[in-house]
């Protein structure tokens, strides 16, 4: 589904990724841990447009068509199926919960400018049907009950599923989560592990998983690679993380 062939990341003199290369298959949980600073975003970053690698490159092949995606555009890369959450909360405060989801399906509008401008009957029927698809979503998440509720008003578990909702509505097939459970209370963290698997299972989706929270990594993800400092220090199953030694001086020692 994805891989990340020696990629490279340079800010000025900081090199935030240093060769770092991985290959998920199509349907896994796949974790990224790493302390503070180890370059964890930045991959996330590269994999979705935001950077442009300095070497290397990554290849996002969903149905046997891989693509080098590494360059193009965001929402090139988005169109493809990439869809990712921010490590900060990035919703649209002021709008409902609703319009918040249903923004997200836009990514794969049909109708062009002059209809959606003039509201003309296809695109009235498209929208109609994007608000369809957005109260499904929250149904799926659990947020149906609050679709007419602010943005902001949510608690921030709340909000963090409302970001996978909208992420969902693009229709992804790999989801990018970057600290999900961050913020979240060990009822929140659990709830979100049962909910993670759940989607995956619903929308038939690949997951990459950036975590702080050890019982989240270790609960559902298949295999884990480690950063430290730019560099891939293991990869492996839970058990073999937890157990390799370098990954414990470098970063469960410390925890
Ligand atoms: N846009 C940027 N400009 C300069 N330095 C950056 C940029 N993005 C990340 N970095 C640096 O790259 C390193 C890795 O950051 P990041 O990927 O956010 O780490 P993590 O997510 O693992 O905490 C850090 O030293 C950070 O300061
Ligand atoms: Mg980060």
């Amino acid at each position: 589904m994805l891989k990340i062939n020696d990629m490279t990341m340079k800010f000025g003199g900081v090199v935030a990724v240093n060769k770092f290369s991985a290959n998920i298959e199509n349907g896994q949980i796949v974790g990224l841990i790493g302390p503070n600073g180890a370059g964890k975003t930045t991959v996330f970053n590269v994999v979705t447009g935001v950077y442009k690698p300095t070497e290397g490159n990554v290849e996002f092949n969903p149905n046997e068509t891989g693509y080098v995606i590494s360059g193009l555009r965001p929402d090139k890369i988005a169109k493809l199926g990439v869809c990712r959450t921010f490590q900060n909360i990035r919703l649209f405060k002021e709008l409902s919960v609703l319009d918040n989801v249903f923004i997200g399906s836009h990514l794969r509008l049909k109708s062009n400018l002059l209809s959606s401008i003039f509201k003309l009957p296809s695109y009235n029927n498209e929208e109609r049907q994007m608000y369809e698809k957005a109260r499904y979503l929250l149904e799926k998440v659990g947020l149906y009950e609050e679709r007419n509720e602010k943005a902001f008003s949510l608690p921030y578990g709340k909000q963090r599923r409302l970001e996978i909702a909208r992420a969902l509505a693009t229709d992804p097939k790999l989801l990018l989560l970057d600290e999900p459970a961050a913020g979240m209370n060990p009822q929140e963290t659990q709830d979100l592990m049962g909910f993670i698997g759940n989607i995956k299972e619903e929308f038939d989706l690949t997951i990459f998983l950036i975590e702080h929270h050890m019982e989240v990594v270790m609960g559902i993800c298949e295999r884990i690679f480690v950063l430290d400092h730019g560099i891939m220090i293991a990869e492996g199953n839970p058990q073999e993380i937890q157990s390799d030694e370098r990954v414990i001086e470098a970063y469960l020692g410390v925890e």
